[in-house]
């Protein structure tokens, strides 16, 4: 078991009338075994929350987190964790080799190991030309990659990125999406990422840990979840040499209409089952039951 959250409970108080306000009910997710997960939601569900929870920068009122099959807040298993905040804080001051080499001795890395593991980071986010500018000097998007540089260091077992991809140009973010993917087919690293950008989380992800107002709504594979919002059936068929298409909405319907088809003359091509993209699988679950 790689991840594991069990009724998570988080509320935080109001800043002036010290009320609580719950954000987080009974969250329950887990990931079994190595894989790209996706953590969805609209604003405001309680993903950052969550993922703050889990590498232990919030208190929580209740919940048991576990990581590797460990409590998350053990010393070993914080060894194992690469983290991407969401807004990251940098030190302006320091070139990026710098700032690479601090956390890299945060995590007990030095001398020639260091060197050579930042070099390769350099290479792998594409920042090897920027090795001694200062990150003032830094594009939002080459922010994010030696963001993505740091959180790697120490080669983590799990990766756990808060919106990774947001605020880039579209070849930031495909260069910041083959960044992902090789990590995770060239290392021993489990990615969990939240992320609004569904094309992205489409194209990369294996499962999916949805959430909507607090509240964990769906927790498995990507397929599944789109599959679910299957539509009909498209019946392709042709008559005198003239191709045409059909939909039908039910698996009743159908073997009626096929019949039918057949009794007038025409020959059935193919069927298959219409499918719907993650995009829209995911508004039509935004849907129910108001927003957030
Ligand atoms: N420090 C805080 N004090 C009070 N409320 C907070 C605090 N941090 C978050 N919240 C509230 O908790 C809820 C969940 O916020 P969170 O940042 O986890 O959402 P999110 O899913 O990450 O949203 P987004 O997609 O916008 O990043 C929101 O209602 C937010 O207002
Ligand atoms: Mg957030």
């Amino acid at each position: 078991m790689i991840l594991e959250v069990q009724n998570l409970n988080k509320s935080f108080r109001h800043p002036w009338s010290l009320q609580k306000i719950q954000v987080l009910f009974d969250v329950n997710f887990r990931i079994e075994k190595k894989s790209i997960v996706g953590f969805l939601g609209g604003n405001g569900a309680g993903k950052t929350t969550s993922i703050k929870c889990l590498i232990g920068l919030l208190s929580y009122q209740s919940g048991a987190l576990k990581i590797f099959g460990k409590n998350h807040l053990e010393k070993a298993v914080k060894k194992e964790i690469g983290y991407l905040p969401e807004r990251p804080y940098f030190y302006n001051y320091l070139s990026a080799e710098e700032f690479l080499r601090f956390y890299g001795q945060l995590s007990g890395m030095s001398g020639k190991a260091l060197s050579i593991r930042i070099g390769e980071l350099l290479e792998l986010v594409g920042l090897s030309h920027a090795r001694h500018m200062f990150l003032t000097q830094f594009s939002k998007g080459m922010l994010q990659r030696i963001g993505m540089a740091q959180a790697l260091i120490h080669k983590p077992r799990l990766l756990i990125l808060d919106e990774p991809l947001s605020g880039l140009d579209p070849d930031g973010r495909r260069q910041l999406v083959s960044i992902i993917q090789n990590t995770f087919t060239e290392e021993d690293t489990t990615i969990f990422f939240s992320s609004h950008l569904l094309d992205d989380v489409d194209r990369l992800c294996q499962d999916l840990v949805l959430i909507k107002n607090g509240r964990v709504h769906y927790n498995g594979p990507k397929s599944d979840f789109v599959d679910r919002g299957k539509r009909g059936y498209l019946i392709r068929h042709s008559f005198a040499s003239k191709t045409a298409v059909e939909s039908v909405s039910e698996l009743s319907a159908l073997q009626l209409k096929i019949d039918q088809l057949r009794e007038d003359g025409h020959q059935i091509l193919n069927i298959e089952q219409e499918k719907i993209s993650l995009d829209e699988a995911f508004k039509e679950f935004q849907g129910q039951g108001g927003a957030r």
